[in-house]
């Protein structure tokens, strides 16, 4: 088999193996304790399902316009003005199918051979196979968990040469819910001018947060930075709508055009009737998201207490999203070991921290009901007691 030269380079997802392997003995009856979900674990709201099935029942099955329909790009300028302070107009927003997607497609139209792409680890599973796949080269800060996982305006600095082009930057953070302050932003965002650096900012978990922290989006915080940042956001994670498949972008207006250009010859629309539920996601009361958090709160907190609780095991409270990134250094065993004997001697399913370039680490999803994370944690105590 001859393939191309950018399919060579994608490798299979680390975390596949594990969550089919658990998948797999679940089906066949054994007693898995989940914690590799990547999703919210609640059904999507119904005021969404119903405009959905209105859609459907409505005639709304046709194509859209390939970036997304008007209705729909209104919607998502007035949630960007509204939470993020951001003006975007509606020819600067391109809908597309889930954020990996939009994500996907910015890539697709920045990143030429041998650019350098800079994003930290512990990363999101997905960035370093974007950037192969469209011929850069990803350049990869280590942080560390005394700093919050997060790094400094400083270190970037150090990072960027002649060739660095983009800057991904993922606040609340997928794995380690790590979270930027506007003074961290202010000092990344003027090196990223200065640098004339490209910045992603992927806001998808930027609903699910959890004290007194506050999101802040990069592109508000002056003329510069805006011109230089595309802001990417959705609805899967903040109206536990995976499934549905919509994400979006806001960028400057002659990006938002290419990215338009590429899908409107692979994807095309997002699907119309997603596109109606995800209207619907944006007109629902705030409350619906704020019950969400407190049940994730409650979930967090258990979890954290639970980790910490087991021998060789430690954790820090994330400020956002739904993971905890726990400190399994002192087990002594490589993360895709340890994951692979939790899942079968302890049935436990986790994801290993090497999945998001962090050793000795592993990804507990506390998304799940309480009952099981009380399993999952008891099984835990029992297996590492000695
Ligand atoms: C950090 C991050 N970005 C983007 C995505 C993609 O979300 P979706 O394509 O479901 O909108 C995910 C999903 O896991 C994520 O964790």
């Amino acid at each position: 088999m001859e393939f191309s030269k950018r399919a060579q380079v994608i490798m299979a997802s680390p975390t596949l193996a594990i969550t089919s392997k658990a998948k797999k003995m679940k089906a066949d009856g054994e007693d898995v304790v989940n914690f590799a979900a990547g999703e919210p674990f609640f059904d999507t709201p119904d005021q969404i399902k119903q405009a959905a099935i209105e859609a459907i029942q409505e005639g709304f099955t046709k194509y859209t316009p390939a970036a997304g329909a008007p209705f729909l790009k209104r919607a998502i300028c007035q949630k960007f003005r509204n939470d993020n302070g951001i003006d975007y107009d509606e020819n600067q927003i391109v809908v597309s199918c889930g954020a990996k997607h939009s994500l996907f497609n910015i890539m697709e139209i920045l990143c030429d051979e041998k650019d350098e792409v800079i994003f930290s680890a512990p990363y999101w599973v997905s960035y370093p196979e974007m950037v192969r796949f469209a011929g850069g080269q990803p350049i990869i800060i280590k942080t560390l968990e005394k700093n919050d996982f997060k790094f400094k305006a400083d270190t970037l600095r150090k990072y960027i040469t002649n060739k660095t082009k983009i800057l991904i930057l993922n606040s609340p953070s997928n794995p380690t819910g790590a979270m930027y302050t506007r003074d961290e932003l202010e000092e990344i965002a003027e090196v990223a001018v200065k640098n004339n650096l490209y910045v992603i900012s992927d806001e998808i978990y930027e609903k699910i947060i959890y004290g007194s922290k506050k999101h802040v989006s990069i592109a508000s915080l002056g003329k510069d930075i805006y011109k230089r940042t595309i802001t990417v956001n959705g609805v899967s994670k903040t109206y536990s709508m995976t499934g549905w498949r919509i994400g979006y972008l806001g960028a400057p207006e002659a990006i938002a055009s290419k990215i338009k250009n590429l899908q409107s010859h692979s994807t095309s629309n997002p699907a119309s009737i997603s596109q109606k539920a995800a209207y619907a996601a944006l007109s629902c009361d705030e409350s619906i998201i704020g019950n969400m958090v407190s049940e994730f709160n409650v979930r967090r907190k258990l979890m954290v207490k639970g980790l910490n609780s087991v021998k060789g095991f430690s954790c820090k409270s994330p400020d956002g999203a739904f993971y905890c990134f726990c400190n399994t250094r002192e087990t002594n065993m490589n993360s895709m070991d340890l994951a692979n004997k939790l899942l079968k001697e302890q049935k436990i399913a986790v994801i290993p921290g090497i999945a998001f370039g962090q050793e000795y680490y592993l990804r507990f999803s506390f998304s799940c009901d309480t009952e099981q994370i009380e399993k999952g944690i008891s099984r835990l105590r029992e297996a590492f007691a000695s």
